[in-house]
Formats: C-alpha cells, sequence, structure tokens
C-alpha cells in the first residue's frame, strides 16, 4: 500500500488553533477512512510538553473531539522531511517556517490552511488565546470548513 499522506499543522503555541485543527483532521480521518495521519507543532517554547488550552479542549469537546491527549510541541527541521504538506494558521507562523526551510522543495509543502477555503487569500485563522470563549468557536468553525476540503481531496486521492 502507498505511504499515508503526512499533515503537520502549525501555529505558533502548540495549544491552541494547530491541536483544534490536528483533531479535527485525525475525526475527518477516521470518519473517511483516509490514508492520512496528521500531526501538529509550534514555534513558542513556553507551552512545549503542556496540553492543549482548556478552551480549545472545551470548544472541541462540544464538537465530540477529544485532544486533552495531545502535547505541545516544537517545529523541528525533520518535519519538512517527514510531512507532505505543511499548513500553517497565520502570517507569524508562515515566516517562523519559511526561515526554518532550506530549500525550495521544503517551501512548497507550507501553505496557510485558510487558503484552502479562499484560495490566494493568505487569510489568517486569528488567534483566539487572548480573547474570549467565542473565539475558540469561530476558530473551529474556519478550521472545519477547511480541513474539510482537505478531506474531501483526500478522498479523491490528493497527495
Ligand atoms: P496558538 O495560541 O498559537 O493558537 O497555540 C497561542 C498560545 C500561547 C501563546 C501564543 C499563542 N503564548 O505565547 O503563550
Amino acid at each position: 500500500m502507498a505511504q499515508p499522506v503526512k499533515i503537520l499543522m502549525v501555529c505558533l503555541g502548540n495549544i491552541c488553533r494547530s491541536p483544534m485543527a490536528e483533531g479535527i483532521l485525525l475525526a475527518k480521518i477516521e470518519k473517511y477512512k483516509l490514508h492520512a495521519e496528521v500531526d501538529s507543532a509550534g514555534f513558542e517554547p513556553f507551552h512545549t510538553g503542556d496540553a492543549p488550552d482548556f478552551r480549545a479542549a472545551r470548544t472541541m469537546k462540544q464538537h465530540g473531539i477529544d485532544i486533552s491527549s495531545q502535547r505541545s510541541r516544537l517545529f523541528r527541521e525533520s518535519d519538512f522531511e517527514e510531512f507532505d504538506r505543511i499548513y500553517v494558521m497565520d502570517n507569524g507562523n508562515f515566516n517562523d517556517v519559511k526561515s526554518a526551510a532550506i530549500n525550495s522543495t521544503y517551501l512548497k509543502k507550507v501553505d496557510y490552511i485558510l487558503n484552502i477555503s479562499y484560495p490566494g487569500s493568505n487569510k489568517p485563522v486569528p488567534d483566539p488565546y487572548y480573547g474570549g470563549e467565542q473565539g475558540f468557536e469561530r476558530t473551529y468553525q474556519l478550521l472545519d470548513s477547511a480541513i474539510e476540503l482537505i478531506a474531501l481531496q483526500l478522498r479523491n486521492g490528493g497527495k
């Protein structure tokens, strides 16, 4: 059997947006029985080893997805080799990943996740960390629409 498509979700702290994105894609991999794998990472070491933010976990639970066993980790250069696609949440994450990419093959794997739903827009998934609870629901909705499209693409054999 061919190798699974491996997708990495990247944000800053790896405790809010990218863990939610990982959980949403994992749920769709299971639902649609996709031959794909997902992980997430961040660039800010402050929360390394931590579980997702409780507000992110609570919002996800309201949508039937448990992300409590995830732990924050930093992005590493070997992620460029290990993963086929790297989705970032915002311009800061894009610049962080871009700075770590030592060649154009690596850089070609990187895209803003909302370019799936809004092609070419480079729209950010706003960071809900400093805001209220409703920011997390908005994050969920933005990510779920984009990731449903990613799942459809994968169902149709996209690499
Ligand atoms: P995230 O949100 O990038 O969506 O995980 C953040 C969480 C924590 C911090 C920054 C962003 N922080 O600096 O602690």
